[in-house]
């Protein structure tokens, strides 16, 4: 995948032109940092949830789901902390007017530093050739050391400020590194201030009676307040988790990379809770579990890696995230956060009841521990079509643009093409849809040439075109043309389900 600009323009107006997305209320010019789903879209987005629900949910006996109300008691956002410290350092470039987050700042300049340290790597790495060592040369290669010490020294510091909310230092820093407005070149900066990104509403009819409520900026508050419902309800022992997929909804100062940042998101998480003193093991299972989801769908294992926090959020004692190579470098997909008991006890004291649990094995009650695992499903279907799109240069010279999405992921599963329009062709291509359907998403396709039909579904990310033609109307076989491979089959059309079901069974890409 092209690290590059190009590469992800090339995504965004892909996405728009093959109907995945679209800028919210756009014929009023859109809404900044607010997108719609499409109509191929929704289809990779659900594929997405349903492949995060039954690896999370359906696998596992000892995890159940819920789906929580997006408004809940005010009092909730104070509990957890969002009402006072759900805050994002905020700066602006007095000469661009631009808006920008300090630490984001901090981070790039950081990163520049940890790539230019894997650009000495990979030109030592040729040098060498076999006799390469990489971790020596880390640690011996002046330039190398350099830069990590120097990156490292840079997050530590931004993250020391910060904990200590020390804005003044956070300035000084940007100043000290000589960081620039990215589009300007401006070093023009303001100071650096706080910003809460949750969205406030009203709920009531008067002035008088209405009460301030928030649309949730994380879903995971709606596991948390249910969770001794559902121990209860559920029969539920510990260790067990909870999972929700939903809408949160944040006011992101800087929200301009499509939907890696957006105002309305939805999350997919899962809350598991533990014996105190055992959520450390816990963290590092789920830490194994959920890289080993990523790499179920064979995206590349170069495209991910773990960037456990120097600053952690108010309520962990041990986080991390697991940061894909968009196109515009490696940033956060998935964070995986050892709660503690934070949130519990703070919905304790501030509502009054007891949501401790009985371990019948130790005989004593205990406010749980949690582990958390939080990916942004929209980011998620960022990775997987910036991954997947790729304009290939094939044999004879000629190009095609084709999504090479995991096939259990693909919008559409497969695409039922009659040679012609006459002579019969239709009714049997309508008669394997008819087969199809019941267990997958078919699309039907007649008009244009055949070869101008496949580029539209390769656009896509079809996997799979079957053809119907005259052969087929004689001995009841099909053609079956594979997307990445572009190789054809001749195949009966009782076998094409289950050739096609192998594929796509999530089964077979779980456990490959
Ligand atoms: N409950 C923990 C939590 O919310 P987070 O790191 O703030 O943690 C978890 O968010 C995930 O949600 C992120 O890793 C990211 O994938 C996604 N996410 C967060 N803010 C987002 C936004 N503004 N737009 C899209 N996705 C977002």
């Amino acid at each position: 995948m092209a690290n590059n600009d190009d590469q992800f323009k090339k995504v965004v107006s892909h996405a728009k032109e093959y109907g995945f997305i679209f800028g919210s209320s756009e014929i009023y010019d859109g809404l900044s940092a607010v997108y719609d789903y499409a109509q191929n879209g929704v289809l990779l987005k659900n594929n997405i949830r349903n492949y995060w629900w039954t690896a999370m949910v359906q696998l596992h006996q000892n995890i159940v789901g819920i789906d929580a109300a997006i408004l809940m008691h005010p009092t909730t956002w104070k509990a957890s902390g969002h009402v006072d410290a759900f805050n994002d350092p905020l700066i602006d470039n007095k000469d661009s007017k631009k808006r920008f987050r300090a630490d984001v700042l901090i981070e790039d300049y950081a990163e520049k530093l940890y790539q230019k340290a894997q650009k000495e790597i990979v030109k030592a790495r040729k040098r060498f050739g076999e006799s390469f060592d990489e971790e020596q040369y880390k640690t011996t290669n002046p330039r190398v050391v350099g830069y990590l010490a120097k990156q490292k020294e840079v997050l530590e510091r931004m993250a020391r400020s910060l904990e200590a909310e020390d804005l003044e230092d956070v300035k000084a820093l940007i100043e000290e590194l000589e960081i620039a407005d990215p589009d300007t070149g401006s070093k023009n900066w303001t100071d650096v201030r706080q910003f809460n990104l949750m969205f406030g509403t009203q709920i009531g009819a008067s002035a008088d009676s209405s009460t301030q409520v928030y649309l949730r900026p994380e879903t995971a508050q709606g596991i948390f307040v249910n969770y001794l419902n559902v121990q209860k309800s559920g029969r539920m022992r510990i260790p067990f988790g909870i999972a929700q997929t939903g809408k949160a909804f944040r006011n992101e100062i800087v929200a301009r990379q499509f939907i890696f940042r957006m105002r309305e998101f939805e999350q997919m998480e899962m809350q598991f809770f533990v014996r105190p003193g055992e959520e450390l093991k816990w963290y590092e299972t789920w830490k194994e579990n959920r890289l080993k989801w990523h790499m179920s769908l064979g995206m590349g294992e170069e495209n991910y890696r773990f960037h456990d926090h120097e600053k952690m959020a108010h309520y962990a004692n041990a986080a991390t995230d697991i940061e894909f190579n968009f196109p515009f470098g490696f940033k956060e997909l998935e964070g995986i956060h050892s709660r503690t008991d934070f949130d519990l006890k703070a919905h304790e004291e501030h509502s009054g009841k007891k949501l401790q649990y009985f371990d019948p094995e130790l005989g004593e009650n205990y406010t749980p521990y949690v582990v958390e695992t939080s990916i942004g499903l929209d980011r998620m279907f960022l990775a997987v079509l910036s991954n997947s799109l790729v304009n290939e240069t094939l044999e004879d010279g000629s190009t095609r643009v084709v999504l090479k999405l995991p096939s259990v992921l693909a919008p559409t599963k497969v695409a039922v093409l009659p040679l012609v329009k006459k002579d019969g062709l239709p009714d049997v291509a309508q008669e394997i849809i008819d087969i199809l359907k019941w267990d997958m998403t078919v699309a039907y396709d007649e008009k244009d040439a055949v070869g101008r039909r496949y580029r539209r579904q390769d656009a896509l990310g079809t996997p799979f075109c079957i053809t119907v033609d005259h052969q087929t109307i004689e001995d009841r076989t099909v053609t079956l043309r594979h997307r990445d491979s572009m190789k054809q089959d001749r195949v009966s059309i009782d076998e094409v389900s289950a050739i096609i079901g192998k594929e796509i069974a999530i089964k077979n890409w779980l456990t490959a």
